[in-house]
């Protein structure tokens, strides 16, 4: 499938310069197509009833999971439902018994929810390190190196993040964790469906992924992989119908994983339009998705950088996806307004709940950024209207 397909199936691109993929994506009418018809033909519980529709909805259910399973390369049963990423770190977060005195390294330029569910920590006597990314947003495995210790519990990082665009060297700080025993979690908010993630090849304990961004699903989805050999690290908090095998008055008996940890009716519509986005993915092909967003990211920048007043955060070398900048006097908030009356451009302002990371590159006096993000259905024709646009902005307040 090529992009023109690919903006066929999503009517809004007609309406708008979509450049939020990192807020959220739009959703391919194969994927509203594929809710719809749970809704229309056999919305019913899963795992609940005896009856044909509620089976088939649980057999949808189970087919979804395995979809998602088998596009990260884990096994089914590794993937819990969360209904965003925010919920599945936070999973993590009060699931592991953290001991007084043990630490968790995280960098400095993470979303809010992969340093406030640490930060929370603190209160129980578990120590938050923080690792300094360099001037272009990076994390050197050295700094983290620097960092941990035998009472390191956790590295927790993101792939790429979200306000910069900069991406990790994940596979490194993997070994890092590994080497002196700590549990290990990636963030691929941003990676997933934008790109190839192996969680068999990021080594991680945990990776936490949003349905609702890269992999073109709506939102209210979202998914934790645990490891199979982690389990164990976890307790389950939201405990009730669908989480246990028996109870009595008087005690209880937890079920198998990953249904103790999904207590309650599942987003059963969510989840079965997921499995029908990355099916939906596959058929684009994420080599392809990559090549394009590779492409387009290096003249999104290049566009942007050669404005005058403008500037660009991270490297053109390292940053994926995203485009983060200022212009000169003008409020970021201000500028995605005008972008959006003039052409229509939808792009995120502000500190993109990442307050620490917008601090560490300096924009923080300013009102944070503007951010630019993209998918497989943005164009270079979109691309170069958002650099003609900025020009003729920076020009008028010049
Ligand atoms: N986490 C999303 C973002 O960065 C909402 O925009």
């Amino acid at each position: 499938m090529k992009t023109d397909d690919v903006r066929r199936d999503i009517p809004l691109l007609n309406e708008v310069i979509y450049l939020d993929a990192a807020s959220t994506t739009p959703t391919p009418r194969p994927v509203v197509e594929a809710m719809c018809d749970y809704f229309y033909n056999y919305n019913s519980n899963t795992g609940r009833g005896a009856y044909r529709l509620a089976i088939k909805a649980t057999r949808e259910l189970d087919n979804a999971r395995e979809i998602i399973a088998k596009f990260i390369k884990s096994d089914p049963d590794e993937i819990i439902f969360t209904k965003n990423t925010t919920e599945a770190i936070n999973i993590v977060a009060h699931g592991i018994e953290f001991q007084k005195g043990e630490n968790i390294v995280v960098p400095n330029i993470e979303h809010h929810s992969n340093l406030v569910p640490w930060l929370n920590l603190q209160s129980q006597g578990v120590e938050v390190r923080i690792a300094k990314a360099d001037n272009n947003g990076v994390v050197h495995p050295e700094t983290v190196e620097n960092l941990v210790d035998k009472n390191t519990r956790l590295v927790s990082v993101t792939h790429v993040s979200n306000s910069i665009g900069s991406v990790q060297p994940v596979d490194e700080l993997s070994e890092i964790a590994q080497d002196n025993g700590a549990l290990y979690l990636v963030d691929a908010a941003q990676s997933a469906g934008h790109m190839e993630v192996d969680v068999n090849k990021l080594g991680a304990d945990f990776v936490v992924f949003p349905g609702h961004k890269g992999l073109l699903g709506p939102v209210g989805t979202g998914f934790l992989y645990c490891a199979h050999d982690s389990y164990g690290e976890l307790e389950p908090l939201n405990l009730g119908g669908g989480t246990v095998e028996d109870v009595t008055e008087e005690d209880f008996k937890l079920t198998e994983a990953p249904s103790c940890f999904e207590g309650g009716t599942q987003n059963i519509a969510g989840f079965i339009g997921l499995g029908a986005a990355i099916t939906y993915l596959k058929k684009i092909g994420i080599s392809e998705v990559e090549k394009h967003t590779r492409k387009l990211t290096k003249i999104m920048y290049k566009e942007i950088q050669e404005i005058e007043t403008v500037r660009v955060y991270g490297s053109p070398e390292n940053i994926y996806g995203i485009v983060s900048f200022n212009i000169d006097n003008i409020n970021p908030h201000d500028l995605a307004k005008i972008l959006d009356e003039l052409k229509s451009i939808c792009v995120r302002s502000g500190y993109h709940c990442a307050i620490p990371s917008i601090k560490h590159i300096g924009a923080y006096q300013l009102g944070g950024t503007v951010r630019a993000s993209i998918h497989y259905y943005n164009t270079r024709e979109e691309i170069h209207e958002l650099g003609e646009t900025l020009k003729k902005i920076s020009e008028f307040m010049g």
